[in-house]
């Protein structure tokens, strides 16, 4: 495959993926081409030498690998329109598009295209996305390239379509849970006598800290507690009490709420 990547959308998502894959150094800004209607708003991605356009057929001719990142209601228009161009011996198709399945795009294009589904989350702005993929008629090749430049831009997990809804809850919603349980941390924090600021930093470079030691030293939570809570302790008191009051339950509650609202909407 050539190194070219061309992205359909150049909106938050597709422009933090253009920057990403630049400031890792994995892709030089001549060979990515990002593509919207409003291409004004892609002026600082130009300058920095990224192609601009706002033809999606150019994209197509630009580059084997096109990353469609429009709103879901957007894109069944944009692939029936490419439908002529798009090429099953050239193209790949990856979507980060929310809920639109690999079936929706093989209809949308009419062809039995080599596509991978892909599920971000917000930290991709700063290359630190969990990203889960998910593969239709793919080569080892082609994987190995997705593999690749999702790679730069965080964490990499492969898994079956089927479970890409789960994907969502637990690692694109999970970004807002996790923002939760950091901002009810600054709010305890205040109460016992830090200033918000203060509190913030102790609160996020605790959380951050805190999940280092499982990705790095792949240990399990209930290890890393253990070292903390001496017996008769004060964190044994403060999760025990956490844990009356339903914290492990809640949290739990909430992942399997959102994963039935996915599946009923
Ligand atoms: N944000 C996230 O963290 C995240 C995480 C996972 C998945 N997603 C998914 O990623 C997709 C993009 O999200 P986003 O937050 O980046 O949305 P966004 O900021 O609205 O970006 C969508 C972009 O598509 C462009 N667009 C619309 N019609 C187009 C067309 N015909 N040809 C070319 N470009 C076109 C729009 O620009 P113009 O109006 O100028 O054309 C806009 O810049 C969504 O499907 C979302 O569900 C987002």
């Amino acid at each position: 495959m050539n190194k070219r990547i061309a992205i359909i959308g150049g909106g938050n998502l597709g422009v933090a993926i253009a920057e990403g894959l630049i400031d890792s150094g994995f892709s030089k800004p001549a060979d990515i081409l990002v593509t919207r209607r409003n291409i004004k708003v892609l002026q600082p991605l130009k300058e920095k030498g990224v192609q601009v356009s706002d033809d999606n057929k150019e994209a197509l001719r630009f580059a084997n690998l096109v990353i469609l990142a429009v709103k879901p209601f957007q894109v069944t228009d944009i692939l029936e329109s490419l439908r002529d161009e798009l090429d099953i011996k050239k193209h790949l198709l990856v979507s980060v598009v929310t809920g639109y399945t690999i079936e929706h795009m093989i209809r949308a294009t009419g062809k039995q295209l080599p596509v991978v589904r892909a599920m971000p989350n917000t930290a991709i702005a700063i290359q630190e996305s969990m990203t889960c993929l998910a593969a239709h008629e793919v080569s080892k090749e082609q994987r190995d390239h997705v593999d690749d430049i999702f790679n730069q831009l965080g964490r990499v997990v492969w898994i079956d379509e089927k479970l890409m809804d789960a994907a969502t809850v637990l690692g694109a919603c999970g970004t807002a849970y996790a923002m939760r349980y950091i901002r009810a941390n600054i709010q305890g924090g205040i109460e016992i006598g830090f200033d918000a600021a203060t509190a913030s930093l102790i609160a996020a470079q605790t959380v951050k800290g805190a999940a280092d030691l499982l990705l790095k030293k792949g240990s399990h939570p209930e290890q890393e507690i253990d070292k903390v809570t001496t017996p008769k302790g004060c964190t044994i008191a403060g999760l025990n009490e956490m844990e009356h009051q339903g914290f492990s339950s809640s949290l739990i509650k909430g992942i399997v709420a959102s994963y039935d609202k996915i599946a009923k909407d």
